[in-house]
């Protein structure tokens, strides 16, 4: 029997109830169409993803979105978050558009729209099209504006159809991972590299603001920004200066420029090189929503081995973890959603929150995922929570649909409300899926 969907506040009758996923996570299909190879394929092909796992077939989406929109239809969700593969649409970056990966976008936004779903599109979800990394990618200042030329293309062909749009997913994680640290791709590290890889994402997303509104008539548009408290582990100087640093980037370096206007005092200065006059007012737009992913806190340490000279460190003994050891901390959610609501002054949609795990079928091939619902239940209460406080939360998206890709660990962490058997691909609702639909169901009565 399904659990009980605990109803803790009230939320609006309109409140948004949704999905997420990404491109490279599900759809597999990586030589199909004329798609074009992203900076992800190139990282899995050197090997450098858990069990040498990739991206070519994944959940198999691109052939099995109709399945994947029949379970979104029997969850009952309002929206549906994905993201375009640059790479299907542009193969080299730039250039001409590719006519077989346009459709396949058609074809999935109109069956979105036909299961009376609502699509919301994120532009970018980390698949650089290999061969603008190939020129630099992100740390060159161009990459900017070839960002800008894809989503008019994007928002050109999809514009009459879709009204939400994201312009790039958790901008400080994939540039901390992919260009400060290295473990994600291109596999880039350093400071340096970090600081222009920012700047320019900045400028990218405040380019694609533009070219989004003057395409797409009644566009909602924002940024999907990780937002995770980040601790020392220690009360030592040196773990709290570091933490303030890693907080300082992971949090703040994006929305501020791109809702403030400024870069985070802690940084200013050393991101001033990259800043060219008139930038802050480029990348300032005004935009509609502030999208917020959060799973747990960050706990960090000075780590004079990372090449940024801080990492992850240990988290406070006996605090809940989950079974891909993240820690389990509700109130730190509801905080973020205060303290975000407070500062940036902005709609908040929780664009992505979910658990991972290593869930299977048992004798009978029901997939039960007790820790999941839990997790789901407790942070789904400390956002009503942080509603009650005042927090201007109009949405809710589970990480996410089905289990997939999860970048550096390979198909080793699920994070779904649906379980995937990668050998036959069938998909098998978990008891979280039937937990989600009561939720949904519970708050609409
Ligand atoms: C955030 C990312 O946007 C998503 O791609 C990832 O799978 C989840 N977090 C879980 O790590």
């Amino acid at each position: 029997m399904a659990p009980t969907a605990h109803v803790h506040h009230p939320v609006p009758r309109d409140f948004v109830w949704g999905t997420s996923t990404a491109a490279f996570q599900i759809e597999g299909a990586a030589r199909e169409d004329g798609r074009g190879m992203s900076v992800w394929d190139t990282f899995c092909a050197a090997g450098k993803v858990a069990n040498r796992d990739t991206g070519d077939v994944a959940c198999d989406h691109y052939h099995r979105y109709p399945e994947d929109i029949a379970l979104m239809r029997e969850l009952g969700i309002g929206a549906y978050r994905f993201s375009v593969a640059w790479p299907r649409i542009l193969p080299h970056g730039r250039g001409a558009a590719n006519e077989p990966g346009l459709a396949f976008y058609d074809r999935l936004i109109d069956a979105v729209l036909e299961a009376g779903i609502e699509p919301w599109l994120c532009l970018y979800h980390w698949d650089l099209p290999q061969a603008l990394a190939d020129r630099g990618g992100w740390l060159t200042r161009d990459c900017a504006g070839w960002f800008a030329d894809y989503a008019s293309v994007v928002a050109r062909r999809y514009g009459d159809r879709v009204k939400r749009w994201v312009t790039i997913n958790e901008p400080s994680v994939f540039t901390l991972f992919g260009y400060g640290l290295g473990d994600s791709a291109p596999g880039v590290s350093g400071p340096a590299a970090l600081r222009r890889a920012t700047h320019h994402v900045n400028l990218a997303h405040g380019a694609a603001v533009d070219v989004v509104r003057a395409h797409v008539a009644g566009a909602a548009i924002g940024c999907v920004h990780s937002r995770q408290q980040c601790i020392g582990a220690t009360d030592s100087e040196a773990d709290t200066k570091a933490a303030a640093l890693f907080g300082a980037h992971w949090n703040d370096a994006f929305p501020d420029p791109q809702l403030i206007g400024a870069y985070p005092a802690l940084i200013a200065e050393d991101m001033e090189p990259y800043v060219a006059p008139g930038d802050m007012a480029r990348i300032c737009r005004p935009v509609d929503f502030f999208g917020i992913n959060h799973y747990s806190p960050n706990y960090c340490q000075a780590a004079p081995w990372s090449p940024l000279g801080y990492g992850f460190g240990p988290m406070p003994a006996g605090t809940p973890k989950t079974p891909i050891d993240w820690p389990i901390v509700p109130d730190a959610f509801r905080a973020v959603l205060v303290e975000a609501s407070r500062k940036y002054r902005l709609p908040i949609y929780v664009t992505e929150n979910g658990m991972g795990g290593h869930d299977a079928p048992d004798a009978t091939g029901a997939v039960n995922d007790p820790e999941r619902i839990a997790y789901l239940d407790a942070y789904t209460g400390a956002m009503r929570a942080a509603m009650a406080e005042g927090a201007d939360i109009r949405g809710y998206f589970v990480w996410s649909l089905t289990d997939n890709f999860e970048w550096g660990a390979g198909y080793a962490s699920r994070f779904g409300i649906v379980h995937i058997d990668y050998e036959t691909q069938k998909r098998t609702p978990k008891a979280s899926f039937r937990w989600f639909a009561e939720l949904i169901q519970a708050t609409r009565r």
